[in-house]
């Protein structure tokens, strides 16, 4: 089958897919100045949420993220980022280590919190302190203890390039699932026809 990817989108000027794909019509497509409609878009892609968090003068200091990404193996590098009007970041940047946890399915309520008040994060949230000063979350699926190596304008968001110094796994854990605006759990069907 070939498809035509073109300025009206990847299904031609009418929205139309090719005769007999059996997809539905394409919606009109809109510029990304429409900030709702970009907002939209970004939201359509699942992803985790990650609560990035360390000591900052003897207390927790963290937020919420959903823009976590791994990016290298060798060395071991993951990226987050970062709203530049974030009050959190600039406070976390300059700490020695910072502990990445990627939240597990009943970690909703605690997702919130930690995009919430500044005061009052960590006032219904487990969390543990590494010697290091990095802050990790029990209940977490995978927890980091990272180094933060780079920093990269872009737009009104930093790009944050961190080395993983340690992690932990749990295995059988289920991550906590961020889509259209929602939480949501792994389902434990599987729907897809071809193996990824
Ligand atoms: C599900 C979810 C995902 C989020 N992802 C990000 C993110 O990727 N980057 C970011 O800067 N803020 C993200 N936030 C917002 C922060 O958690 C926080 O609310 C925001 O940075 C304002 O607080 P601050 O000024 O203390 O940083 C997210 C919030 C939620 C609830």
């Amino acid at each position: 089958m070939t498809m035509s990817i073109n300025e009206h989108g990847p299904h031609g000027p009418q929205g139309l897919m090719d005769s007999g794909s059996g997809l539905e019509p394409q919606p009109t497509p809109v510029a990304p100045t429409d900030a709702q409609a970009l907002r939209e878009a970004f939201g359509r892609f699942p992803s985790g949420v990650i609560a990035v968090c360390g000591m900052v003068d003897d207390r927790p200091v963290g937020m919420a993220v959903s823009s976590f990404t791994s990016v290298s193996l060798a060395p071991p590098l993951v990226s987050v980022c970062l709203q530049t009007s974030s009050r959190t970041w600039p406070k976390l940047r300059q700490l020695p280590r910072l502990g990445l946890s990627v939240l597990g399915e009943q970690q909703g309520e605690v997702c919130r919190g930690l995009a919430g008040a500044e005061e009052t994060r960590f006032a219904e949230v487990h969390w543990e302190a590494t010697g290091e000063g990095a802050v990790v979350l029990p209940g977490a699926v995978t927890w980091y203890t990272c180094t933060l190596r780079a920093e990269l304008p872009a737009g009104d968001h930093t790009i944050a390039l961190l080395e993983i110094d340690r992690l932990w796994t749990l295995p059988s854990a289920e991550p906590l699932v961020f889509h259209g605006s929602r939480f949501r759990r792994l389902d434990d069907g599987d729907r897809s026809a071809v193996p990824a």
